[in-house]
């Protein structure tokens, strides 16, 4: 006797392609099944980043070692959601049904996702599921950067370029919450954004150069990419951390900063400077750490807008276009 799957709304994504409006379709497909260390979440909300550009496109094309050659492994390319547990795999005890979780898997833009229970936590109790489902990602990659990389000391300083999108909107506020002094860098529609969010220093980049600036600081992420390295450590102070974030550019076989992180490697040894890059990997330990930053009211995701399921395609194209200000979801 064949057992019929229950359906589902999801975004479907078949092929890689650049133009999210061509390669997503929202479609009824067959609910995941999950393994026996696994949780089904009814997905509530999730969020869109660039690296959900990323994945749609399968660029740059080494990612595709991780994601599919060919064509996309996963369902759709969103991670970052917060739902509730519809149901546990056999060997799931730290998790029941009805619990309210937020983190990551493979396929979010859906109504039902599988999610590893290693990658999720319980949902912060003073947010709602659009708020979030912000978190995950970007909140994690900024923690990592600042306290596990930058090792981000009371008292420091701290220079974010690129401080008003995902990642830098979470990082002005983590760094201030370990007692930071935070300059943000940031286009100038969002430096309102960047100085509501607790930076001490906004330096809008359209009319001032940081580097001609006679501050140096303790700490340097670099989330937009652009800077040159020489410029970077021009503004770090002489035994100062550089952590390079991320970047982007129309580059198919490397990423943007894969040159200054091969000259970081050669310079770092012979420098005071410690030239740094990241990859991080987002686990149910630091969504806790999240979590009660969060509800001691230390951090607070900076939503700019939400779109719906079938409106996936535009809220991806919003966030690759540089128009976000913080974080855009998308609400199941
Ligand atoms: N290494 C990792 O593990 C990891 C994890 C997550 C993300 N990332 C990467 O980090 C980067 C940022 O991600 P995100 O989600 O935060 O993206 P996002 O929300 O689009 O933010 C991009 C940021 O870069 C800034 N920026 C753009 N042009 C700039 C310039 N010329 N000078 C200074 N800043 C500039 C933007 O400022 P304005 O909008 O004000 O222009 C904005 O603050 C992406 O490349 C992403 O792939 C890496």
């Amino acid at each position: 006797m064949s057992v019929e799957l229950k359906k589902m709304n999801a975004i479907v994504q078949k092929e890689y392609g650049s133009a999210p409006e061509d390669v997503l379709r929202i479609s009824q497909v067959a609910q995941a099944t999950i393994g026996d260390d696994d949780v089904l979440v009814r997905v509530v909300s999730a969020s869109v980043d660039r690296g959900t550009w990323h994945m749609m496109s399968g660029l740059q094309y080494p990612i595709r070692l991780g994601i599919g050659l060919r064509r996309p492994k996963a369902l759709n390319p969103g991670r970052s959601f917060a739902g509730e547990i519809e149901r546990v795999g056999v060997n799931v005890t730290d998790f029941k049904p009805g619990d309210e979780v937020f983190g990551t898997c493979d396929g979010a833009f859906a109504e039902f996702a599988r999610a590893k229970t290693r990658r999720i936590a319980p949902k912060p109790s003073n947010l709602s599921f659009d708020q979030s489902a912000a978190v995950p990602v970007s909140a994690v990659t900024a923690l990592q950067a600042l306290r596990d990389k930058a090792r981000l000391q009371s008292g420091q300083s701290v220079l974010i370029v690129g401080a008003s999108g995902g990642v830098g909107t979470f990082a002005i506020q983590i760094a201030k919450s370990l007692g930071a002094v935070v300059t943000g860098v940031c286009s100038t529609a969002k430096v309102d954004l960047v100085s509501r969010l607790g930076a001490d220093h906004v330096i809008d980049y359209s009319l001032q150069n940081f580097a001609s600036d006679t501050r140096r600081y303790d700490v340097i992420l670099d989330i937009g990419g652009v800077s040159r390295l020489s410029v970077l450590r021009h503004v770090l102070a002489p035994h100062g951390k550089l952590v390079t974030i991320g970047g982007e550019s129309s580059a198919r076989w490397i990423w943007p900063t894969a040159g200054r992180q091969v000259r970081s490697l050669f310079i770092s040894p012979f420098v005071g400077q410690k030239l740094l890059s990241i990859l991080a990997s987002e686990n149910s330990e630091d969504l806790s750490v999240l979590r009660d930053l969060i509800e001691a009211g230390s951090v607070a995701p900076a939503i700019d807008r939400s779109f719906s399921l079938d409106e996936t395609a535009a809220a991806i194209r919003y966030v690759h276009e540089g128009c976000a200000r913080g974080k855009v979801i998308v609400s199941v």
